[in-house]
């Protein structure tokens, strides 16, 4: 904790899968706010975080069993605005004096309206302009008494307290979750709610701006820093933020491992060095990578390999400029936040993503994340604050390891090269049918795999190539991108007769779960 300069609103995460949307409504309104998991709410905590206003999350717990969560008494003696949604309406009406069931046979998932019960509560200015509201109902206990000083705002069939308020006391608690997008109207009630608690609305990028700087020059002093630029969005707009704020003190190194995609470095170099005069390493280790890399077939072992070898690359290049005091990290909001756990052990590692999270230490650098903060897209927003060309803030994501892990099985040069030639082409399609900003990530795979076709009058025996193209909100769920017959008919075409090497192209059709992003 951080920032201390905005009025500040605290999230109170009971574990909710969509606590995260919560923060992100608030932050569309200009509004500064942290999520942190209620065990880490002590009362010690509310009086150092000294929050304007609180909101109480869902969660997956009942609280009617023994043990479930609970926030500190003192939430409701700081004397600012509480909105508890579904879990922390529950928690709320407990812990105020009302009562709460088990169900009542009628649980309530999904779509609902909810209609107003006595007008004109300041709360819900703005709502029941068509006399009822389409809200997101997700819950299974009910609460069967409200709170002593409570009324009844809203109310929907299954649920009677839909809405309900104390607004003496500025309490406010909703049944279902005005932060998702099936609650088409929740951001009126989030203005209402901030509106209430006096929110000056005081959080945009160019404020964001000026105030990173100022602490990116208060933390770093006369220190040099480092940063490795991948030419992704993130580690692109920590570097042009850090050097906006430092100048020459801050030196970038870009590795080149040989698994970029075709005439990547040169657009990542070339526009680091033509629009921002940057000072920038072009590390070509491409041999070093894919010589460590043959033979390799086993999806972990390639990323321990690369991302052993990072390490090594970066810190022979940092020692080249005699070393470094800070390292910058692109690091966002959503790695930061705590998870609520309820079971309490690890979860399973699917994928290890590579990242130089060994480098600190073993370099002896303090870390400058001026990111940490943000969400993505408050991460492209600053970005364009900073004059980056759209063209690299809307770039897709692409993953560390790069395309030795869309390259399942062995690696080999001339792969790398089909399968360069076949994604440029794929892009290309997308780009000129307009759909490369509704896609989240797009790609080919080529997989180790030949078939037999018929071109001209000859046999071929050439590889199979998967597309891939996903829509998603943050990688961790996707869904396929539902391309016309039209355009993967053309695409296909396009790949074989303009990339020697493939004669057969698949579209993958799998979301995640159950199938991963990336093939490997
Ligand atoms: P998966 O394949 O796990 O990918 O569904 C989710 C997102 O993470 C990216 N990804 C990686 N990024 N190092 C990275 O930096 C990795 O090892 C890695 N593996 C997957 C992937 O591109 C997608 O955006």
């Amino acid at each position: 904790m951080t920032d201390t300069s905005h009025d500040r609103l605290l999230i109170v995460d009971f574990g909710s899968q969509v606590t995260q949307l919560i923060a992100r409504r608030l932050r569309e309104l200009n509004v500064y706010c942290e999520i942190h998991p209620f065990q880490a709410v002590t009362s010690e905590f509310l009086t150092d975080f000294a929050p304007k206003a609180v909101i109480l999350s869902g969660g997956p717990a009942s609280v009617i069993d023994e043990g479930s969560p609970r926030p500190p008494e003192e939430v409701f003696s700081l004397g600012v605005p509480v909105l508890g949604i579904c879990y922390g309406q529950q928690v709320m009406m407990q812990m105020l004096g009302g009562h709460v069931e088990r169900g009542h046979g009628t649980a309530e998932f999904g779509r609902a309206y909810v209609t107003p019960e006595v007008d004109r509560l300041p709360l819900l200015e703005g709502w029941f302009t068509e006399g009822r509201e389409q809200v997101w109902m997700s819950h299974g206990d009910h609460v069967s008494r409200i709170a002593p000083g409570f009324k009844v705002f809203g109310t929907s069939p299954a649920a009677p307290f839909a809405i309900t308020g104390d607004p003496a006391r500025n309490f406010y608690a909703v049944q279902f979750h005005p932060e998702v997008h099936h609650t088409p109207n929740g951001r009126k009630l989030f203005e209402g709610f901030i509106r209430l608690a006096g929110f000056k609305g005081d959080w945009t990028m160019g404020a964001y701006r000026e105030e990173a700087i100022a602490k990116i020059r208060e933390q770093v002093g006369g220190g040099k820093v480092i940063c490795a630029l991948s030419g992704g969005v993130d580690s692109s707009v920590a570097a042009v933020l850090i050097h906006e704020a430092i100048g020459e003190q801050l030196t970038c190194v870009y590795v080149d491992h040989g698994l970029m995609r075709q005439d990547e470095s040169e657009q990542v170099v070339g526009m680091f060095r033509e629009h921002y005069n940057l000072p920038l390493i072009h590390a070509d280790e491409s041999d070093l990578f894919l010589t460590a890399l043959e033979g390799v077939s086993d999806p972990e072992q390639k990323r321990k390999i690369i991302g052993k070898l990072f390490i090594e690359v970066f810190e022979k290049h940092a020692a080249e400029i005699g070393g470094a005091d800070f390292l910058a990290q692109g690091t966002l909001y959503p790695d930061v936040i705590e998870s609520v756990s309820f079971s309490g052990g690890p979860s399973v590692t699917i994928k290890s993503h590579h990242n130089v999270g060994g480098l600190p230490e073993r370099m002896n650098m303090q870390l400058v994340e001026p990111l940490r903060e943000l969400f993505k897209d408050e991460v492209r927003a600053l970005g364009r604050e900073l004059g980056l060309p759209q063209s690299f803030i809307g770039r897709h994501p692409f993953p560390g390891p790069g395309l030795a892990i869309r390259c399942p099985g062995e690696i080999t040069r001339d792969k790398l090269d089909i399968l360069r030639k076949a994604d440029a082409v794929y892009i290309d399609q997308i780009r000129k049918h307009g759909l490369y900003d509704e896609i989240w990530q797009a790609f080919v795979a080529l997989l180790p795999v030949r078939t037999v076709g018929v071109m001209g009058d000859g046999r071929t025996y050439d590889y199979a190539c998967a597309l891939r193209a996903v829509t998603s909100v943050d990688g961790m769920t996707a869904d396929y991108y539902p391309f016309t017959h039209e355009f993967l008919g053309e695409t296909a075409t396009r790949i074989i007769n303009e990339v020697q090497g493939i004669n057969r192209v698949t579209y993958d059709i799998t979301s995640k779960p159950p199938g991963t992003i990336e093939w490997e």
